[in-house]
């Protein structure tokens, strides 16, 4: 990949001014969108490819994991957890390793319903990384951004060490806002300076010399013994 990306140019300058208009609107309505057939199957098959590998293993999803890079990686470093890496795009689960570790699972679905899946199902997180996700800085399309979407409440409960970075500090910035309001849990954005990239994206944008910025937040339920 080429290291000559743009960092997102938005005409905004500060959080969206109806970023908590509509968070009233998610809180106060329960999003009840139908699960398209090939979420629900993809969210079955895999909590039974888990219960066959590692039953009861704390787990950590990487969602928008992209080529999995990173989901390897933490699959790697906690080899007592199970991990699910989520896209919605077949061709970036295709570019991820041949040989994966045995406690990883590489999904192709939509998170708008997988997250709702898990939260049904009673699912909950021990950690959850959703790193650079498509930051939609033009002002109309707040509510394609994550933590805008009808999807980001049933998200907040599936709990765990909450994890996420973006290149765009307003997207970070508007994310802290909508986990302070819907959880009253405290929330900050930090600039974030990795030593080496451990994603995709990240190294694009680190050699294309953008500032990166997280928040991470430990939401109710988090597992103490696998969130430090
Ligand atoms: C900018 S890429 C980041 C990928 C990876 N996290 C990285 O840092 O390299 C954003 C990813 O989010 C995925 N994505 C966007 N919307 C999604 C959705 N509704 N469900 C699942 N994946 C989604 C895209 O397919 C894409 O791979």
């Amino acid at each position: 990949m080429l290291a000559n990306s743009r960092a997102p140019s938005s005409a905004q300058t500060g959080l969206h001014e109806d970023l908590a208009r509509l968070l009233e609107r998610r809180a106060s309505r329960p999003f009840l969108k139908p699960f398209a057939e090939y979420n629900r199957r993809a969210f079955f098959e895999s909590m039974e490819r888990r219960t066959r590998a590692a039953p009861g293993n704390p787990l950590i999803l990487d969602s928008c994991c992209g080529t999995g890079a990173l989901a390897v990686a933490i699959a790697e470093t906690f080899p007592e957890c199970y991990v699910i890496g989520i896209d919605q795009s077949a061709a970036r689960i295709g570019k991820s390793p041949r040989h994966l570790p045995p406690n990883l699972d590489l999904v192709r679905a939509d998170l708008v319903d997988y997250w709702r899946l898990m939260r049904d199902a009673g699912v909950r997180l021990a950690r959850h990384y959703l790193l650079y996700p498509n930051p939609w800085p033009k002002i109309g399309q707040l509510s394609r951004r994550w933590h805008a979407h009808p999807a980001f409440p049933p998200m907040l409960e599936l709990g765990g060490r909450l994890e996420c970075r973006s290149n765009w500090r307003i997207y970070i910035e508007e994310f802290c806002f909508s986990v302070r309001y819907l959880t009253g849990l405290d929330a900050r954005c930090e600039a974030w300076r990795p030593i080496a990239a451990q994603t995709t994206f990240e190294k694009k944008y680190l050699e294309s010399g953008h500032e990166l910025f997280r928040t991470v937040v430990h939401l109710v339920g988090t597992d103490p013994e696998n969130s430090g």
